[in-house]
Formats: structure tokens, C-alpha cells, sequence
């Protein structure tokens, strides 16, 4: 195994709440030391990286990305899908179980667990809550554990039927595993296409009001208090769901919560066409602002991608027809430096909980989100003030972002898994 030292990096712990100029020693895939000059343990022969003028965080893990593998590979697979998280400094994936067939079985969860060991960046598996994702019986969630998932969703759809989410979150509870819920009443959606508000008027579009988010956020923080179960809110956009979330918590609630790029990025007057459909769709000035509050004071836990990758036959098909999801991997973390690290709303150390610490510990990833010895070598190398602009290729096979041609500052120059780098800039500079 190789044996590196970086030197010279502002290293961003967030476990230890640590931000300080320290060469980091890497030796058998996992961090051997941390600290000023040369270590004492760095005796015979290794490798040098001078990462002067970045920023080393414990490596992104990204908990909400659409891998469409199995059935779904002209949007991406696994290894497209590693190869665009690598790009965007992230190290480890969550993929989502909307997959044709649904990943609901034990079998089909170590048969893709399998092909992902082979890939750069880490993939774990999140599994149905319910059969087929049909929302009529719970799938075997404790075997689905032993074969690996980290977590229980129906992503792309709620458990929308009370009795079987009550059910599924006592399991939970017992198995130490954390529900997903994509919060969505669907019949308040109706065949509602973006957020319902004057611009969708405008478009002569369908609305989607935000009681279809709000009304099952509030549902599933009372089931979640009722059995103690552990719950996560997946990509919020509303304010009152961060205001329902925080008063959950205040009362001793289990509860985790997400929210994504384009929603503290981007509002419902943004939307021009299908780049910019995606379910929940994008909101309203005031609930950005609530979002974005929420990162900063802790209510809300995670940024997270839901990186949705949708083949470009489909994705221009308009308003109307266009599947929902944007992609996000390649652009989150450039998005989040952008948005909330250099306009001064979030610290570094903030944002490494963000994106590294708070899914670790979600997720129950013990050796990962932060930077002590013992911990994976799993690290994020950021260039903070480049400025560039996003696009247009992209290494997902999916190209449906509604960012391509803004300008950010700020990316990964570098990403390291296991002790290995996945990712370099300089190398790939187009
Ligand atoms: O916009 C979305 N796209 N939201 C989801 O919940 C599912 C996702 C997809 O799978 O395309
Ligand atoms: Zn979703």
C-alpha cells in the first residue's frame, strides 16, 4: 500500500472542530498522523503531495444519488455515476432503490454491492421500504440490512400509507437504521409540474402547492415521535418544513433533515424549462432564505446531491412531459462554496458537517467524516477561489442540470478514497 504525505493544507476537521495548517500522513489506506512538520511515524519511503493553498476536508458523502443501475443505464450507472462523484470531491455515494427492478431484494442489493467494490469512489446501497416500492407491504427490511443496505426508502415516492411507515419505523428502530422519506402527498400534487405560484401561472403550467410536502413532513415527524424510529427528512424545500423539523426536535423527536443545492440556490421564478423540473419543485424566496437559515443553525443536518440523471430525449421532451431530477454531483460542492461558504452564511468547519460528519454519523459510517488516525483515508482536496464555469460535459452520462454556464468559485482539486487518488485536477484539465 502507498504511503503519502500532504503537506501544507488547511486541514478541516469537523469531529474535533479542528482548522489548521498540518501535513497529514497516510499509510495503509487510513490516516496515520496529523500535525506540524514531519511526523516521527513517516520513517522510509513515501509519496509527497503539496496541497499548499487548499482545503483538506474528511472526504463528501453524498446520501441521496439516483445510480439507475439496474434498467434505467442510459441516464448513468454505477461506474459513470463514480466517476462524476469522484469529480465533485466526493468519496462516498447513497444510491437510491428507484432502479427497474427496485432494489428490494437482498440478492439484487449484494449482486450490485459486489460491482461497486471495483469502483473508485465508495457506493453504499439504500434499500425499498416496501415491496417494489408499491407502497402496499414492507419489503424484508431485516434481511435487506444483513445484505448490506444503510438505510430504507422509496425515494422518488412517500410511504404514503401511515400504518405501513409506522410499521416500518419500529423495524427501523430495532435494526439501528434510518428512513429516507421523500415527503410528498401525491394526490396534493396532482399532475402538478413546479411550485404553484404566479410564475407557474405565467408558464401555463400545473402547480404543485407546498401543502404536499409540509402536510407529510408533519405526518411523519408524528409517526417518528410515536415510535421513536429513526427518521430523515429528504430534500426539504419549504420553510415550514424546517420550522415543523426544528419544533420536532425541540421536543426530544428522532430526526434528521436534507436539503439540496438548487434549493438554497435557486427559486420557482428561476424556472425556464425542464432544467429546472424536479421534484420537490423549486420554491419561493422566503422558503430559500428558511432553508438556508436551517444549514447555518443547525436544523437542518445535510446537503446532499439527489443527483436524478435523466437521458437528454427525455429531459427536452417540456414542462409537461420532462421526467423530474436534476443532476447535482458534479456541481454540489461547487454550488455550496459558492452560496453559503463565500457569502459568509456557513463556516468551513460547517460545511464539512454538512457534507461529511452529519451523513457519516446518519448512515452509521464509523471510520468516516473526520480526520483523527484510524480514520479511511477518504479526503477531499478544494481549491476555494478558483472561479470557473459549470459544464457543459460533464462525466455523469446525464447532462440535466440547470446550472450549466454559472459561474462559481470554488471546487475539488482532488479526491482521495482509501488512500488513493480517484481525482485530480490537474490531470483532467480541459
Ligand atoms: O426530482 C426527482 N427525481 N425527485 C425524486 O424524488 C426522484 C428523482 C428521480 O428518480 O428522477
Ligand atoms: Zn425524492
Amino acid at each position: 500500500m502507498p504511503r503519502l504525505l500532504i503537506q501544507n493544507a488547511l486541514v478541516i476537521d469537523p469531529a474535533r472542530k479542528l482548522e489548521k495548517k498540518l501535513n497529514l500522513f497516510i499509510e495503509d489506506g487510513r490516516i496515520k498522523s496529523l500535525g506540524p512538520g514531519f511526523p516521527g511515524t513517516a520513517r522510509g519511503s513515501f509519496e509527497l503531495f503539496d496541497a499548499s493553498g487548499l482545503w483538506l476536508m474528511p472526504g463528501l458523502i453524498d446520501m441521496h444519488v439516483h445510480t439507475r443501475e439496474p434498467g434505467m443505464e442510459r441516464a448513468e450507472n454505477l461506474a459513470s455515476a463514480a466517476r462524476a462523484a469522484a469529480a465533485g470531491g466526493i468519496t462516498s455515494i447513497l444510491a437510491m432503490p428507484n432502479t427497474e427492478p427496485p432494489a428490494d431484494s437482498p440478492a439484487l442489493l449484494r449482486r450490485l454491492s459486489e460491482k461497486a467494490a471495483a469502483l473508485p469512489v465508495n457506493i453504499y446501497f439504500s434499500a425499498a421500504v416496501t415491496r417494489g416500492r408499491a407502497g402496499r407491504e414492507l419489503a424484508g427490511l431485516k434481511a435487506l440490512k444483513a445484505a448490506g443496505a444503510l438505510a430504507f426508502t422509496d425515494d422518488g415516492a412517500c410511504v404514503e400509507n401511515s400504518k405501513l411507515l409506522t410499521k416500518a419505523l419500529r423495524l427501523a428502530k430495532k435494526l439501528k437504521t434510518p428512513v429516507l422519506e421523500h415527503a410528498e402527498a401525491s394526490h396534493l400534487t396532482g399532475p402538478g409540474v413546479m411550485h404553484e405560484c404566479a410564475r407557474a401561472r405565467r408558464l401555463g403550467v400545473p402547480g404543485i402547492p407546498r401543502e404536499a410536502e409540509t402536510y407529510m413532513v408533519l405526518r411523519d415527524l408524528l409517526l417518528a415521535g410515536a415510535t421513536g424510529g429513526p427518521l430523515h427528512l429528504q430534500h426539504l424545500s419549504c420553510l415550514e418544513s424546517v420550522e415543523l423539523a426544528a419544533a420536532a426536535r425541540r421536543r426530544g423527536i428522532r430526526v434528521t433533515a436534507e436539503t439540496c443545492p438548487h434549493y438554497f440556490t435557486l427559486t420557482c421564478e428561476d424556472v425556464r424549462n425542464a432544467a429546472f423540473k424536479m421534484k420537490p419543485p423549486l420554491r419561493e424566496r422566503d422558503d430559500r432564505a428558511a432553508l438556508i437559515k436551517g444549514l447555518a443553525d443547525g436544523t437542518i443536518d445535510v446537503i446532499a446531491s439527489d443527483h436524478a440523471p435523466h437521458p437528454a430525449a427525455e429531459k427536452t421532451k417540456g414542462m409537461i412531459k420532462a421526467p423530474f431530477g436534476v443532476t447535482g454531483l458534479e456541481t454540489m460542492l461547487g454550488l455550496a462554496l459558492t452560496e453559503l461558504v463565500h457569502k459568509g452564511v456557513i463556516s468551513r468547519l460547517r460545511l464539512a458537517e454538512l457534507m461529511s460528519a452529519n451523513p457519516a454519523r446518519i448512515l452509521g459510517l464509523k471510520k468516516k467524516g473526520g480526520l483523527a488516525p484510524g480514520m479511511d483515508a477518504d479526503l477531499t482536496l478544494i481549491e476555494p477561489f478558483v472561479e470557473y464555469r459549470v459544464g457543459p460535459r460533464f462525466y455523469s452520462r446525464s447532462a440535466n442540470s440547470p446550472f450549466i454556464g454559472r459561474r462559481l468559485k470554488g471546487r475539488a482539486a482532488a479526491t482521495m478514497v482509501a488512500g488513493r487518488f480517484v481525482f485530480r485536477r490537474s490531470q483532467i484539465l480541459r
